[in-house]
């Protein structure tokens, strides 16, 4: 249990606005393994892909452009409820509903530039992990923090 894994992005917007580091640092702290991490330019196709299930809504070409836009720095983490743990620290969709505290509801104001993405599910998770990382750039190892973290 303590092995769910959850796929996190920071989005053009947060690397423009070096905001990696915060990320990185908060999924850390709270005791989380980082197990994959990537740094690229996604193509549209990518990015269609990632938010498919979107594909209907009026904004989603605009989401897809926005994804592509830029570098994205693309994260694989791995922990106990990670996925609804992650969910939280993030924060609500929109930036105006998201608490201080929260990533989106410290670093960013409107919802199509929320500077973060986290899976919603464990199944999402389990297709965006396969979508944006090969299993072998994924690395299981033992932390030293795990006896500490979980009894
Ligand atoms: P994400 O997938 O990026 O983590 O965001 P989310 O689950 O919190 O929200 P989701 O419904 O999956 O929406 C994906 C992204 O689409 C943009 N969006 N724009 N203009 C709008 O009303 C609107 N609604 C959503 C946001 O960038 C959102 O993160
Ligand atoms: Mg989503």
């Amino acid at each position: 249990m303590a092995d769910e894994r959850t796929f996190i992005a920071v989005k053009p917007d947060g690397v423009q606005r070096g905001l990696i580091g915060e990320v990185i640092k908060r999924f850390e702290q709270r005791g989380f393994k980082l197990v994959g991490m990537k740094f690229l330019v996604p193509t549209e196709d990518l990015a269609k892909q990632h938010y498919g299930d979107l594909k209907d809504l009026p904004f989603f070409a605009g989401l897809c452009k926005y994804t592509a836009s830029g570098p994205v720095a693309a994260m694989v983490w791995e922990g106990l409820n990670i996925v609804k743990m992650g969910r939280m620290m993030l924060g609500e969709t929109n930036p105006a509903d998201s608490k201080p505290g929260s990533i989106r509801g410290d670093f960013c104001i409107q919802v199509g530039r929320n500077i973060i993405h986290g899976s919603d599910s464990t199944d999402n998770a389990k297709k965006e992990i396969g979508l944006w990382f090969k299993p072998e750039e994924l690395v299981s190892y033992k932390s030293c923090q795990d006896a500490w973290l979980y009894e």
